[in-house]
């Protein structure tokens, strides 16, 4: 059957709106009471050395905010590559590797084939997909169903929230699983991740504000995004989105890189977006944000209230999103990102469903 737009303009607008639902069902699907019931096929992270992750796109960011979290909570190391250098690079793995897999389509043709390089040499493939009867998920010895429902925008939005809520459970079962925490760990932790539908609602209610802001940044040639730690990721995924929709030229930079290149071309014209929720590294991002400041630069701080007034003023323009904590801040400021891009692609008219020159799912080389 047709999807329908419901009432949205477009199907970017509605699948925005549709987050706080899906992730919902992300959560009813894998998390019982204080339990995590995803089934992985019997797989026990204690046995694991390794994961090999790999995806294009959103869902490769996706999978770069999965390595800060398995590498954090549950002392994991991870391996993560785009599919298309990972598939010629005749990678070799290390024994006790699992290799992981993320596409909405599930019919990517870069990460099929690195899909089926991988097998036979890891331990087991574990995909996460959107789509069930897709081709990664058949070729896969677990697949795990991301619950996004049907994404039809081109540029993807809830996909990349559902991906990184069924990460996050992942990650925490690795955790529990290695020793790394405990019960009442756990059961913290998955208080945490049910708050997300309640506080991804609260961050759309930004809408308003992101369309102001939008409206300045569409005047711009070049936008730099900037983000610090497991906030690094959601700064590349929102320069990806701008740029997809809107044709505005940005860049994600990991924000200790910027006086390593990108701050050579801070100037007036030229906004930084600072995607940092207030937490162990946020005086290091402030000192990050005087740099650009000093040299004439424009500051859009994405933040919450706490950090906005840390931060001082001189700020150009700034989102408060609710404080929210830390393993679930990476999935909550997806939001600003999708508005963000979204609405500078209202402001500057262009066809935010169907971007010029790209596909929905990329199925040839
Ligand atoms: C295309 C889409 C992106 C998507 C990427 C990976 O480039 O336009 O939105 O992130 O493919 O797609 P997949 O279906 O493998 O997640």
């Amino acid at each position: 059957a047709r999807i329908e737009k419901g009432g949205y303009k477009h199907y970017m607008a509605k699948e925005i709106a549709q987050q706080p639902t899906v992730v919902g069902e992300v959560l009813n699907a894998y998390v019982k009471d204080d339990r995590i019931a995803m089934n992985l096929g019997g797989i026990d992270f204690a046995d694991v050395d390794r994961l090999s992750i790999v995806a294009c796109g959103t869902a490769y960011y996706a999978g770069l905010v999965a390595k800060y979290w398995f590498e954090h909570y549950a002392r994991l190391p991870i391996d993560i590559d785009v599919a298309s250098e990972f598939r010629y690079r005749e990678a070799p793995f290390a024994p006790k590797t699992l290799g992981v897999f993320v596409s909405q389509s599930g019919e990517t043709a870069d990460t099929l084939a690195a899909l089926r390089y991988s097998a036979g040499k890891v331990d087991k493939i574990v995909s996460l997909i959107n789509v069930p009867e897709s081709s990664i998920a058949r070729e896969s010895d677990v697949a795990v169903e991301i619950h996004a429902g049907p994404e039809v925008s081109v540029a993807s939005t809830k996909a990349f929230t559902c991906q990184l809520t069924c990460f996050a459970i992942m990650a925490l079962k690795a955790a529990h699983d290695r020793g790394h925490l405990d019960d009442t760990g756990l059961a913290a932790h998955l208080a945490d991740l049910r708050q997300l539908p309640g506080l991804m609602s609260h961050a759309l209610t930004i809408d308003t504000a992101t369309k102001e802001i939008a409206a300045k940044l569409a005047e711009a040639r070049d936008v730099l995004f900037l983000g610090r730690g497991q906030m690094f990721p959601l700064a590349l995924e929102g320069a990806l989105k701008l740029k997809e929709i809107s044709y505005i030229h940005a860049e994600g930079y990991a924000s200790g890189e910027l006086k390593h290149g990108p701050i050579a071309l801070v100037d007036k014209a030229t906004p930084t977006v600072v995607m940092a929720p207030h937490d162990g590294l946020f005086d290091k991002t402030v000192s990050n944000m005087q740099e650009v400041m000093a040299r004439g630069g424009r500051v859009v701080l994405v933040s919450d209230a706490r950090a906005a007034k840390e931060a001082g003023d001189g700020v150009w323009q700034s989102l408060a999103l609710p404080e929210a904590p830390e393993l679930i801040q990476p999935i909550l400021y997806a939001i600003p990102a999708q508005l963000l891009a979204y609405h500078t692609a209202i402001a500057k008219g262009t066809d935010v469903d169907q971007p010029r020159n790209l596909a929905k799912s990329v199925t040839v080389e």
